[in-house]
């Protein structure tokens, strides 16, 4: 069996895209569930792009032990530099150097001649290899260039000290046959490829990003980079579980195993989803709610019969807990606690502190609390300190009359008090938070709402995304009440934004 490394590029390529951005602690639980994972890089972020962006790729680069830690960086001298002052603390530090080789890119964005690209990519590689042994290099937009100019830039960069060259799909434009042609061809014209592992990278514009690095891996690519639920720019990147359950299942075919510990993959993505406050489309591959569900009865009959008739891999083979179990008020902290730990979450003793009450709170107006609701709950961690508690809201509203909110927070100690009308219940409720906390000016982006289980008295989960100049935040609240859930997600981002 061939070894494939797993790339992560959830927390750059995935994190850069709209509506997924995260704050340092959360940028830090994924790391390390990604380490748990199994992956072999992390690429943590791009860090020359902001100094919250430096600092988050050197946090994670100075935590894990466990993986290779890479910062993106432009193919300049003070690029390089920042990228390596950022993960200089790792284990096993990476400098990921991109330049573009097509055409287009050149003439266009680059305004470089091919000779000058070509020297760039080998002087900036001989810069990045004298700081860090571990250097990647990425032709930008590989698969629209030219391949013979492709082959002389790979080469150069692989002379110059390249450990791995990446050839990445950046539009999403390839097929798979294309992809397996090109890397066969990599690998003949190449006379030093031998030198360097063969990366993927590919987007999913036309929908073939997981197909495209499947069909690289079997010309014989040996670094596969990708996001947990294929989040990144634009249609997204390749999904890690799609690609990795792919291997695994079809290891008669492709002949290549991963590091993967296949049994987290469950829990990566739903910790990933609820972070970035992005769900899941039911018929997502490998994690969608749908994935493991027969419907129609003649399969389930077959099912049922034997698993096999209708299931290529077993819902326990990606994490998903085999029994679900019910809590309510009479179960005490180990149930609790045991039941977290079989979903995959734990917490130190604090954090379980405080979703222990928080439970509690819920199973007093809730008779019983589904898997879906814990999760909920510890998905209303915060992240941030808080800088104003929600204390008492009022609200009146109804048809003919317009709606009108007074809320109470505390800051420090001292309660704050205001009023506001608005265009319905929520839209007062949120004006009156911009009063007290002064952040008029931050947009609303998004709002959902969904029950986190069935029943009359499920429980509401608010998701808000709130945008204040670069930055967006996003909050999460949770109650039977779902006005006041709507008001603790607002108020959850906007203490992230203060913080
Ligand atoms: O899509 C792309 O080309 C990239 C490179 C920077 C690797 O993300
Ligand atoms: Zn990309």
């Amino acid at each position: 069996m061939r070894q494939v490394k797993i790339f992560d590029t959830t927390l750059r390529d995935g994190e850069q895209s709209p509506g997924c951005s995260m704050n340092l602690n959360e940028k830090i639980e994924i790391a390390r569930q990604l380490e748990t994972l199994g992956v072999d890089v992390i690429e943590a972020g791009f860090a020359v792009s902001s100094p919250g962006d430096f600092e988050s790729v050197k946090t994670v680069a100075d935590t894990l032990k466990n993986c290779t830690v890479a910062s993106l960086s432009r193919a300049t001298e003070s690029d390089i530099d920042t990228a390596y002052n950022a993960v200089k603390g790792a284990v096993s530090p990476r400098i990921h150097l991109f330049l573009a080789t097509s055409a287009v890119h050149m003439q266009y964005k680059l305004r470089m001649t091919p000779e000058e690209v070509l020297e760039r990519a080998s002087a900036a590689t001989a810069y990045a290899k004298r700081l860090c042994s571990d250097v990647e290099f990425s032709a930008e937009d590989a698969t629209r260039s030219d391949r013979e100019f492709l082959a002389r830039v790979i080469r150069a960069a692989i002379a110059a000290g390249a450990t791995t060259v990446n050839i990445p799909d950046t539009v999403g434009y390839t097929t798979p046959a294309e992809m397996s042609a090109l890397i066969a061809f990599i690998m003949e014209r190449v006379d030093n490829i031998d030198r360097a592992t063969i990366s993927l990278h590919c987007h999913d514009d036309l929908g073939m990003a997981v197909a495209n690095s499947l069909a690289g891996v079997a010309a014989g690519a040996g670094q596969v980079e990708c996001t947990v639920n294929g989040i990144g720019e634009r249609a997204g990147n390749a999904s890690l579980e799609e690609i990795v359950m792919a291997l695994r299942t079809r290891r008669d075919f492709y002949q290549a195993e991963t590091r993967i510990d296949t049994t987290q993959i469950y829990h990566t993505s739903r910790l990933l989803s609820n972070i970035i406050g992005q769900s899941i489309p039911n018929n997502k591959a490998i994690v969608g709610k749908n994935a493991f569900a027969h419907e129609s009865g003649i399969h389930q009959h077959g099912v049922l019969a034997e698993k096999s008739t209708y299931e290529i891999m077993t819902p326990e083979s990606i994490g998903i807990p085999s029994n679900s179990m019910v809590l309510g008020k009479h179960s005490g902290r180990h149930a609790f606690e045991n039941r977290l730990a079989e979903l995959g979450y734990r917490f130190p003793k604090e954090d379980l502190d405080a979703f222990f009450a928080k439970f509690k709170e819920l199973a007093d107006r809730k008779k019983e609390l589904t898997d879906g609701d814990l999760e909920a709950i510890v998905n209303n961690r915060m992240y941030v300190e808080n800088l104003y508690e929600l204390k008492t809201f009022a609200m009146t509203t109804g048809i003919g009359t317009r709606a009108s909110c007074a809320v109470s927070l505390e800051r420090g100690g001292e309660l704050v008090e205001e009023v506001s009308l608005g265009d319905g219940p929520i839209d007062a409720a949120y004006k009156a938070i911009d009063k007290i906390t002064g952040v008029a000016n931050s947009i609303l982006e998004h709002y959902t709402i969904h029950s986190t289980s069935d029943g009359m008295d499920a429980l509401g989960e608010v998701v808000v995304k709130l945008r204040n100049g670069d930055r967006v935040t996003t909050g999460r609240g949770l109650s039977t009440d779902v006005i006041e859930s709507s008001i603790l997600a607002y108020l959850n981002a906007v203490n992230k934004l203060l913080a």
